[in-house]
């Protein structure tokens, strides 16, 4: 996507600006050198016309390659650029494996194809061009030729001659550069092929106009199947049914690639059931205009990153238009307000690339702020209190206890420790629920899978 936005559309850009211009005006040279040489000595122009069917069949053939390879050198471009940012995005990761070499290599086979293409298409443009250079100066000397025969002959003054040999001139200069022009073009419209296939696809939502909603929030998934469209043979969820009323408090625990993040994006509709279905305040979520229905459910996501910008912009994402005392509030009931507020420059802090690192701990805890900013009907918190320490995490603890009240709230938790107070516990096994209950009521079943996994933490 990175790529096609950027060099396939510089690509675009260049031959809309430089080469469609030149294009033209070659055309228009060459429409009016035709014209001149058709009125003054028409029988040779005929025949010079007669090479031009040859140029347009060579044009057309090699256009076709030129298309397809051009489109294939912008894929290529595009992997080679994949391999760049992500080790630069995981230099960390490169540095701690000295895989320096390795990522190096990676680079270096990709650029050696690419450097292969595009010498390829480079050869081909070249060999459209000799062709029609050939064809050209071929088609001048017979008409030169013809020329010479006529003026011999009387038909043709000298003076007609070598006006004829001044427009040739212009007109030929003119075909040159049009095949040079040509394939620049035709190269662009292989990128643009690649720009459509996204400009075609159907937007999930309309950014200008959605609707506002007033959810409650009680939530029912019934008997919810699902894949990922990139696996679609893998099923994921297998039949998921829970429902969960208003204000309620429920979580999900269950082994680490059973499905539990999977449920919760569903609720998000970062994708649709495959079957079944979930509704919301009983309605099917699908149903409900996606902008107004995702302004009432907020995510504490279990990768949580932060945008470059400062904190306030980061907190205020949640909602852009709070004013400062609720900023400040919603920091402070995340308990992030604290260590904000040391940083010397406080919530105008820079974070991401060119500022601060936060630790992962306060990161959760700026991503708490905003989802309470936002005041959502539901709240999602996938390992929100993952990568605290224990003093941390009563903090966060506290924060969430805060968040949540009033809120249908889904948790997602691997310390059980975490979720003790929780309407009910789900326990997912294999993308469906084999336990269901409160957190004494599971700890009870001592045969079951819940009360193993307390024991394991526990003891
Ligand atoms: N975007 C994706 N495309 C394809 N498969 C995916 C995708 N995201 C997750 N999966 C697969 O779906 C399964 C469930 O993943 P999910 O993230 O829901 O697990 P989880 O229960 O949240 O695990 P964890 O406790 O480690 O967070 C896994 O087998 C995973 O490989
Ligand atoms: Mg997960």
């Amino acid at each position: 996507m990175m790529s096609r936005i950027s060099s396939d559309v510089g690509q675009l850009q260049s031959v809309f600006s430089f080469t469609l211009l030149s294009f033209f005006r070659q055309i228009l040279i060459l429409i009016i050198g035709i014209t001149l040489l058709l009125v003054t000595t028409p029988k040779l122009s005929l025949i010079m016309l007669a090479t031009f069917p040859f140029v347009v069949i060579g044009a057309l053939f090699f256009g076709r390659f030129l298309r397809r390879m051009s489109k294939e050198r912008q894929k290529d471009l595009a992997e080679t650029n994949v391999v760049v940012e992500e080790s630069l995005q995981n230099i960390k990761s490169v540095k701690a494996y000295t895989n320096e070499l390795y990522e190096s290599g990676r680079y270096n086979t990709k650029i050696f194809k690419l450097v292969g293409i595009s010498l390829k298409l480079a050869r081909v443009r070249g060999l459209f061009s000799t062709f029609i250079v050939v064809l050209l100066f071929g088609g001048m000397f017979f008409v030169l030729w013809m020329g010479a025969k006529y003026v011999s002959q009387g038909i043709m003054t000298i003076g007609e001659l070598v006006q004829f040999i001044a427009y040739t001139g212009f007109i030929g200069g003119a075909i040159a550069g049009l095949g040079n022009f040509y394939s620049e073009i035709i190269a662009a419209v292989g990128g643009t092929e690649r720009i459509r296939q996204i400009l075609a696809k159907e937007s999930e939502l309309e950014i200008e106009k959605h609707q506002e909603l007033d959810l409650s929030g009680s939530i029912e998934y019934k008997n919810v199947h699902f894949s990922y469209p990139t696996r679609k043979e893998f099923p994921i969820l297998k039949g998921i049914s829970l429902s969960i009323g208003q204000g309620e408090q429920v979580a999900l625990v269950g082994q680490s690639g059973s499905g539990k993040s999977t449920i919760v994006q569903l609720l998000m509709r970062y994708y649709d059931v495959d079957e079944g279905q979930i509704g919301v305040d009983g309605n099917n979520i699908q149903n409900y205009d996606i902008v107004g229905y995702r302004k009432h459910v907020a995510i504490v996501p279990q990768e949580i990153m932060l945008f470059g910008g400062t904190l306030r912009e980061n907190i205020l994402y949640g909602r852009p238009d709070a004013t400062d005392e609720e900023l400040y509030e919603a920091s402070r009931k995340a308990n992030c307000y604290d260590f904000i507020m040391s940083f010397p420059d406080g919530f105008e802090t820079a974070v991401g690339e060119r500022g601060v690192k936060l630790s992962g701990g306060q990161k959760q805890r700026v991503a708490i702020a905003r989802a309470i900013l936002k005041n959502p009907a539901i709240l999602i918190l996938d390992e929100a209190t993952s990568a605290l320490d224990t003093e941390s995490e009563r903090l966060v603890q506290e924060a969430l206890d805060n968040l949540m009240k009033g809120r249908t709230s889904i948790i997602i938790a691997h310390r059980l420790s975490t979720i003790k107070n929780v309407d009910r516990i789900y326990v997912i096994e294999d993308g469906q629920i084999k336990e269901e209950g409160t957190h004494d009521s599971l700890i009870d079943n001592k045969a079951g899978k819940y009360s193993l996994l307390a024991k394991l933490q526990f003891e």
